[in-house]
């Protein structure tokens, strides 16, 4: 070998070596190190009891249910426990009897996995957007800019307010523009900040429906037909901390003058029974429903913009993890919706279409019985508000990853439930008798 030769093979070899050398030593500055994720399921009264005591004696943070309030007999509870309390609490498990499971032993560990992949990513970036990477909202925002210019036969941008702290509030319009007038499709996700699937597929619907408009009859009669407005990040503040400070962040980031937490469940502040049962008149609450109805920036804009387009709209449709499920209203009370037979039999489409894909199964029903009484959810407002067809979606997975779900999983997750979103668009085109 020549001399050159081997200075370039040295100078590939430091650069292959740079991809691989951590460039910080850890996220969110090791806080997660030696949490775990645990989860119970209490069989009776006691354990029901004992359980809820745990909960706020230890302040934990709840992944699944959202609130401590919903746990009953059978229900399953993942439980994010800190380093701190943890030997404290598994003793008091032990000496309640409460029989538990281990579903993640370090969450710190997964994190770094999960966004390790990220930083390899990033250095790749040349090669185009990446839709099987997670995304900052920096990011997903230059993304946005960048869709808007490139596809403006398609795609068009515009802010529909200002978050709490100040961030524009993007929506983007996709459909071709045939006639000013179509009927349009809302779609929302990332109401919930730590639930990062869901602004992942936002994005990749976006993508998806630009790059198969031409190949594809019917994606091309769903864009000729309809629009979509496809708002990526709801909760842009809360999205922005997931990334910055506290991975498992939840709720908006407004400030509460007399206590000292922050941020609304932006799930629970919208005009629809507001603060009636499912959800916490406390603002240290996962589920604090807010000062007000709309109290939060983000949630009185996306009303406001959806009251104005309200004969418009003829689908809600909202993007949550995870549990795999289809939920439709009612959150808040045990009834039929009028319409009930329509989109119950829209969604059972949508389901089997999903599971076509790979076989993963979703239960699907009322939001009410399926997973719990809640109230102030954007789904029930916007069914009460007269769109037909409103629906929630918890993506994947059951828990085994549960907010942490690998980049791995993100195209298998957004292939299926695209077909399951182009399902019930499909079905909307027709009448529902
Ligand atoms: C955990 O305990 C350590 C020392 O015992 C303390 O420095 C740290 O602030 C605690 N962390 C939390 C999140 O409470
Ligand atoms: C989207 O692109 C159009 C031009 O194609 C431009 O006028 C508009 O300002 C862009 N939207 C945003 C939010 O930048
Ligand atoms: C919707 O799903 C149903 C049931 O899986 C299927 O029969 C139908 O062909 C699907 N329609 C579209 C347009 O994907
Ligand atoms: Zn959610």
């Amino acid at each position: 070998m020549t001399r050159s030769k081997w200075t370039a093979a040295l100078s590939l070899c430091l650069a292959f070596l740079s991809i691989w050398l951590p460039v910080q030593s850890h996220l969110y500055n090791n806080l997660y190190a030696g949490d775990k994720l645990i989860r119970l399921s209490p069989k009776n009264d006691y354990e029901v009891i004992a359980l809820k005591h745990m909960c706020q004696q230890f302040k934990v943070d709840l992944w699944q249910p959202s609130s401590v309030s919903y746990i009953t007999e059978g229900t399953i509870v993942d439980v994010h426990i800190t380093r701190n309390s943890s030997q404290a609490l598994l003793a008091y498990l032990q000496h309640t009897s409460l029989q538990y499971k281990v579903l993640i032993s370090n969450l710190q560990n997964l994190i770094e996995k999960q966004i390790g992949v990220q930083s390899l990513r990033n250095r790749r970036a040349v090669l185009g957007y990446n839709y099987e990477a997670y995304h900052s909202l920096e990011e997903i925002q230059s993304w946005m800019y960048y869709m808007n210019k490139t596809h403006s036969d398609l795609i068009s941008m515009f802010s529909i307010g200002k978050s709490y702290e100040g961030r524009p509030l993007y929506v983007l319009k996709l459909g071709k523009r045939i006639r000013p007038y179509k009927r349009a499709v809302w779609i929302d996700c990332g109401i919930h900040a730590r639930e990062w699937i869901g602004p992942a597929f936002c994005q990749w619907f976006v993508k998806e429906a630009v790059d198969t408009y031409h190949s594809d009859p019917g994606m091309r009669r769903i864009l000729n037909r309809l629009y979509f407005y496809v708002m990526p990040v709801f909760n842009v503040d809360g999205y922005h901390f997931s990334w910055t400070k506290d991975r498992f962040w939840r709720k908006t980031r407004s400030k509460n003058s007399r206590f000292h937490c922050y941020g609304a469940d932006a799930n629970r502040n919208w005009k629809v029974n507001w603060c009636d049962e499912g959800a916490s008149l406390h603002p240290c609450d996962d589920t604090y429903c807010g000062l007000y109805p709309e109290s939060e920036p983000e949630v009185k804009a996306a009303a406001n913009f959806l009251r104005k387009r309200k004969k418009q709209i003829k689908a809600y449709l909202s993007f949550h993890a995870y549990a795999q499920l289809l939920l439709y209203p009612y959150s808040y009370k045990y009834a039929a919706i009028p319409n009930f037979e329509c989109v119950e039999s829209a969604a059972y489409n949508a389901i089997v279409a999903l599971q076509s894909a790979y076989g993963v199964r979703y239960n699907y029903g009322p939001a009410s019985s399926i997973l719990y009484v809640s109230s102030g959810s954007s789904m029930d407002w916007a069914y009460k508000n007269g769109i037909p067809y409103a629906y929630a979606f918890e993506l994947r997975d059951t828990g085994h990853f549960g907010f942490l779900l690998p980049e791995s999983l993100i195209k298998p997750t957004c292939v299926e439930t695209m077909l399951a979103v182009k399902n019930i668009t499909m079905h909307i085109l027709k009448k529902c008798h």
